[in-house]
Formats: C-alpha cells, sequence, structure tokens
C-alpha cells in the first residue's frame, strides 16, 4: 500500500463523530487537534488524573473546536450517555506510570483493566458498530528475548503496568470474538513529542532531561547502552486514525515502533547538542527502576505497516528539535516555572 500524505489520515476523518479517551492528554490532545482541524467531530473525555500527562495546555487555542468532557472511564453511566452516537472511540485514558504502577498497583489495575472493560461494556450496549482503538504499550512483552520484538513474542510483563494493560488487551480482543465489536489494540513504543509530561520522571526519561536541560541542570542517564525506537507523537496520532479507518486491523494486537534503534546516550547527545544547554552522567540503574527495566528494545511493526501503509515521517533529531522549539514556548505550563 503506498504511504498516505501528512493529514490525509485526519482528513479522512472529516464529519465523523469522534471520542477520544484520555484527549488532555499528551498523545490524546495530539490526536484531539490534528482530527479536530481536519473537521472530525471530537468529544473527549478525561478525569485530569494525577501524576499523568493530563494538562488544559494541551488544547489551547482549539477548545472551540471540541467538547470536553471531565470524566472517568469506570463511570459506566456516564459513558453509556456519552459514548451513544461515536463512529470511533480512541482509548487513551490510562495510568501509564511504570513506576507508580509499582507504587499503585490497585489504581493501575482498576483504571487500565477496569477503566477499559469499562468502555467496552458502554459501547456494546450503546455503540456496537463503533471502532475502538486501544493504545496499549510495549511494555507488555516485559524484557525482550529477540530483538526486533514482534507480535509472536511471548508476554512477560516486568510490572503491574504491563500486566494491567495486557489485561485490557484481552478484554478487547474477547469483545471482536463474541461480540463483534469492532476492536483494534496497538502496542506502541516510546512517544516523545510536544505535550508530553516533563514536569517529572513519572512518565519517561526522556521528560525529566528535556525539563533539565532547560533548566540548564545535568541530567542522569541510566546505564545508557539500552537501545529504543523512539516515535514522534504527530507519527504515532497518524497511526491511530490509520488503525481506525483499516478494516483489516481489526480484531488484532499490533506494534506501532519508531524510528531506527538508537541508545540512550545517543539520545542524550542530541538533546544536549540541539538544546545548547544542560548536560547529562551516566549513571548506575537505581534499584527501583533496575527492577523494572527491560533492557533493549525496539519493534518490529511490519504488520501494522502493511496494513495501513504508515511508516514514522519524522526523524529522531527533528522531532526532538521540534519539542524543543514547543517548550521554548510553553515550558511554564508543564512545569510551573520558567525555563533557565
Ligand atoms: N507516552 C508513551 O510513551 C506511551 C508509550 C506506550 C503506550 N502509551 C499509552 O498511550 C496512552 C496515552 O499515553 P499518554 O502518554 O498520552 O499519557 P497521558 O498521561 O499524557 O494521558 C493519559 C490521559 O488519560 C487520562 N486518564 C487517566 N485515567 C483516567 C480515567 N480513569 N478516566 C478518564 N481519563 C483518565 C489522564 O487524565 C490523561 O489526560 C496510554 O494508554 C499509555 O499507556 C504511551
Amino acid at each position: 500500500m503506498a504511504p498516505m500524505k501528512a493529514g490525509d489520515a485526519f482528513a479522512a476523518m472529516r464529519g465523523r463523530r469522534v471520542a477520544i479517551l484520555g484527549g488532555l492528554g499528551f498523545i490524546g490532545s495530539t490526536l484531539a487537534l490534528g482530527l479536530a482541524e481536519s473537521g472530525a467531530g471530537v468529544l473527549i473525555i478525561d478525569n485530569e488524573a494525577a501524576g499523568s500527562g493530563a494538562n488544559p495546555a494541551n488544547l489551547r487555542g482549539c477548545e472551540r473546536k471540541l467538547e470536553l468532557v471531565r470524566g472517568d472511564i469506570r463511570d459506566t453511566a456516564m459513558l453509556s450517555r456519552r459514548l451513544s452516537g461515536c463512529e470511533v472511540i480512541f482509548n487513551l485514558a490510562a495510568e501509564s506510570s511504570h513506576l507508580g504502577s509499582m507504587d499503585r498497583p490497585l489504581l493501575d489495575l482498576n483504571v487500565n483493566a477496569g477503566g477499559s472493560l469499562a468502555v467496552l461494556e458502554a459501547c456494546r450496549k450503546v455503540a456496537p458498530d463503533a471502532v475502538i482503538v486501544f493504545a496499549s504499550t510495549r511494555q507488555v512483552y516485559g524484557r525482550p528475548s529477540y530483538l526486533p520484538v514482534d507480535e509472536n513474542h511471548p508476554v512477560r510483563p516486568v510490572d503491574v503496568n504491563g500486566v494491567s494493560k495486557h489485561a485490557a488487551e484481552q478484554f478487547h480482543q474477547l469483545f471482536y470474538s463474541v461480540y463483534g465489536q469492532r476492536t483494534i489494540v496497538l502496542r506502541l513504543t516510546n512517544v516523545f513529542g510536544p505535550r508530553m509530561r516533563i514536569a517529572d520522571a513519572r512518565q519517561t526519561f526522556l521528560g525529566e532531561w528535556l525539563r533539565r536541560s532547560f533548566l540548564d541542570e545535568r541530567f542522569e542517564v541510566w546505564g545508557g547502552r539500552q537501545l529504543r525506537d523512539l516515535t514522534f507523537v504527530e507519527d504515532v496520532a497518524e497511526a491511530l486514525a490509520l488503525a481506525a479507518q483499516t478494516e483489516k486491523a481489526q480484531g488484532s494486537v499490533l506494534n506501532v515502533g519508531g524510528c531506527e534503534p538508537i541508545s540512550l546516550i545517543a539520545i542524550a547527545e542530541h538533546l544536549v547538542q540541539l538544546g545548547k544547554r544542560g548536560g547529562y552522567s551516566v549513571k548506575p540503574f537505581p534499584a527501583n527502576r533496575a527492577r523494572i527495566d527491560i533492557g533493549d528494545y525496539y519493534s518490529d511493526d511490519a504488520t501494522f505497516r502493511r496494513l495501513t501503509g504508515w511508516a514514522p515521517r519524522t526523524s529522531l533529531p527533528e522531532g526532538l528539535q521540534r519539542t524543543l522549539d514547543y517548550f521554548q514556548r510553553h515550558f511554564v505550563d508543564y512545569t510551573g516555572v520558567s525555563a533557565a
């Protein structure tokens, strides 16, 4: 299949009623902005979960093009009212911190597994024809036994978040096979870009690195030789929109990867060179992180690419530059302090 042009994936959803659960967060807001600009009718449901990437600044300037409901995806009565009439539902509402899932395991399980099941149940009742795209994570694989990791790789999560997300994946497949609900699960790799949470290291190492760079501080690279295939957030938003339009992907669990594998030290080098401030030190992993670290990871996402025609458009240096440019303008909205 020929790759689509930028914006085609969103334009194809013009005039359609779309719900984005978790749309105040990093990836959800990027998707919401793209779809709303292209003329889709976008409903966001988000409870601004503590410690998440929810941030009203994510939607600034676009509020009037969207409908925003403050609500919890575990509230089935609310979902049944709101999701009626929706043709596509993107479920990005989640507890997504790996370390956080070890500190508050029941919250992680309740939101990720229970909340996803509540969404599926509401759809079964009020939106049985809707397509549901669920954002899962490469974390379900745990420590890779081989690279690149394809969808046949064993699922062996190393933290509660990986277990709860895998449970949610299975609920989606169950509802596809038992009720014919049109579900698609995407296992995303590390995502970065404008609007990501940079207040702390709760969600990603890169958020912490970015914040410290802007404050002209040194950040720590733990280990450093680990390989990752980061994806720029706009490429992920496009992947989500394409998945919703790809009938052959329904019922599947598919990897979505990113750029060429690159070591953490090489990412840190790019960041310091592009940002022209701060610096980094390579340190051993703290014990609590080492227990849930997965080592090297990069995806084999050939099936997703073949089915949808998707490929990432944004190189790591370009994505980092655009991320730096965004936070140069909006740092205070994401940290409460001004950049150095
Ligand atoms: N960012 C990444 O690198 C990455 C990688 C792999 C998978 N994912 C997955 O993508 C999805 C989105 O991630 P993100 O980085 O945008 O996270 P995020 O924290 O920025 O956004 C999640 C949003 O969900 C909302 N939310 C949480 N619990 C909720 C609830 N009970 N009811 C309603 N809303 C709720 C939060 O308020 C937040 O706005 C998550 O499922 C995550 O696991 C993200």
